[in-house]
């Protein structure tokens, strides 16, 4: 780390953070130089990051802390640049979505997709993600070796959300290639995949609207896209744009996330075979198991992208009107401050909050889904497969980008008992 000091006091010139098995060093280096610390990224961005608990808490519940598209424009151009670039794949280059509006606009428009995320719609994806689970899981007893990612987790992740958002399933792999190079910074098809992705929903779009006039209601056809547009056509309370972007929003931060929240139980819980013992012996361990991976190595690392909209103070520190804000859910999730012992994984751990959902009117709204889909893959495997190891170095996992923390594949001796 490089730093050194300008009118605004001291800015640390912050590398790529290592997409590695353990990272989390880093991120301790960190929080101990302050509550809030000032950096430069690699592209060169300005960024306050916040890397402490009670500091993110007082950061995600402030009026001022915005995620506006038009505050992000306005920061980037305090610091004489332009463009989308500083946002993310998810929230920042697409407007008028959840991730890039506050309140009141966003309050309108998550009390409409809440209403389409009903409790219902979530039971009955249930048993398909029991069946798929356990075909997945048949399917891998043919071989004595498999991935982990590509074998089993990134099928779960993928065909859940486009069986609740209603992707036909032969669109599915086109809609798969173009969701990776988006979320792999620096992909040189990034931007051509956006734009693919953006067509392919307002297609869809169009063709379930079709379905609807037609005559099938939206609870006939339960996905999760036809309820929206009824939503947006009955009583015009989202834009055709904003309905675009939301199904954009829910497609892409509905699998990925997922996919790595299921590879990175499956590789600590390997890691740890007392701790896979537990759960072996008693199954009703699996939630606590799932919301301790959450806390120890959740699959966010970096979405809470924000900008002042006025001059605020956070842990004593002045933040000016128009600049950036991150909070590091990882680095506030092993917390000393917060959590004993942090950097223990321990599934009976008693967690009456972590981060990895974050906080606030932002707090994910799939929160749901990802646990369903998450204790029902990882519970079934460990059972299934419970001596399985990897089959390569744990530092030898391949690991994701920095949008998403997960391992780009799991390769693993299954050992079948
Ligand atoms: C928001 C994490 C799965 C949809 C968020 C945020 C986090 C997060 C940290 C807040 C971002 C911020 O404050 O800037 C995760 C993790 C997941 C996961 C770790 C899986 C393990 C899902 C799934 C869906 C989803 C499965 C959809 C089906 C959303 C949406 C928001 C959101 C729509 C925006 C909510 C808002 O701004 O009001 N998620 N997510 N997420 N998530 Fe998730």
């Amino acid at each position: 780390m490089k730093i050194s000091t300008d009118s605004r006091g001291e800015i640390i010139d912050l590398p790529p953070l290592p997409s590695t098995l353990n990272p989390f060093p880093e991120y301790d280096k960190l929080r101990g130089k302050g509550p809030v610390v000032r950096i430069r990224n690699p592209v060169g961005t300005e960024i306050y990051l916040i890397t402490r608990w009670a500091e993110a808490v007082e950061a995600l519940g402030h009026p001022h802390i915005a995620k506006g598209f038009e505050h992000l424009q306005y920061a980037l151009k305090a610091q004489g640049r332009s463009g989308p670039g500083a946002g993310t794949p998810i929230g920042g280059t697409v407007a008028g979505n959840l991730l890039n509006t506050d309140p009141p606009d966003h309050t309108r428009l998550r009390s409409l997709v809440i209403l389409a995320f009903t409790p219902r719609r979530l039971e009955q994806l249930r048993a398909s993600v029991e069946q798929l689970v356990d075909s997945l899981i048949d399917r891998m007893r043919t071989g004595a070796e498999a991935d982990l990612i590509a074998d089993f987790a990134y099928p779960i992740g993928i065909t859940t959300i486009c069986m609740m958002l209603g992707v036909p399933e032969e669109d599915r792999l086109h809609f798969r290639q173009q969701a990776e190079s988006v979320m792999t910074p620096g992909h040189p098809d990034q931007e051509k995949s956006l734009a693919l992705l953006q067509t392919y929903i307002a297609k869809l779009i169009d063709a379930k609207r079709e379905a609807l006039v037609e005559g099938a209601s939206p609870d006939e056809q339960t996905d999760l896209l036809s309820a929206l547009i009824a939503a947006r056509d009955s009583s015009n309370a989202l834009t055709t744009d904003e309905l675009r972007s939301m199904s954009y929003l829910l497609l892409i931060a509905g699998h990925e996330t997922t996919v790595g929240l299921i590879g990175n139980a499956l590789l600590h819980l390997m890691l740890n075979p007392d701790q896979r013992q537990l759960l072996v012996d008693d199954p009703s361990l699996i939630k606590n198991a799932i919301e301790e991976t959450l806390r120890y190595d959740g699959s966010v690392p970096y979405t809470t992208f924000r900008a002042t909209s006025a001059d605020v103070t956070i842990g004593g520190t002045e933040i000016p009107h128009g600049s950036f804000v991150q909070i590091v859910l990882p680095a506030l999730n092993r917390d000393p401050e917060r959590f004993d012992d942090p950097n223990r994984f321990d599934i009976r751990r008693q967690i009456r909050q972590h981060m990895a959902f974050g906080h606030g009117v932002h707090f994910c709204l799939g929160s749901h889904l990802a646990r369903l889909e998450a204790q029902t893959a990882v519970g079934r495997l460990v059972q299934a497969f419970p001596k399985a190891e990897l089959n390569c170095k744990p530092e030898d996992v391949p690991w994701l980008g920095t949008v998403i923390r997960g391992a780009r594949s799991l390769p693993v001796r299954l050992n079948e008992p």
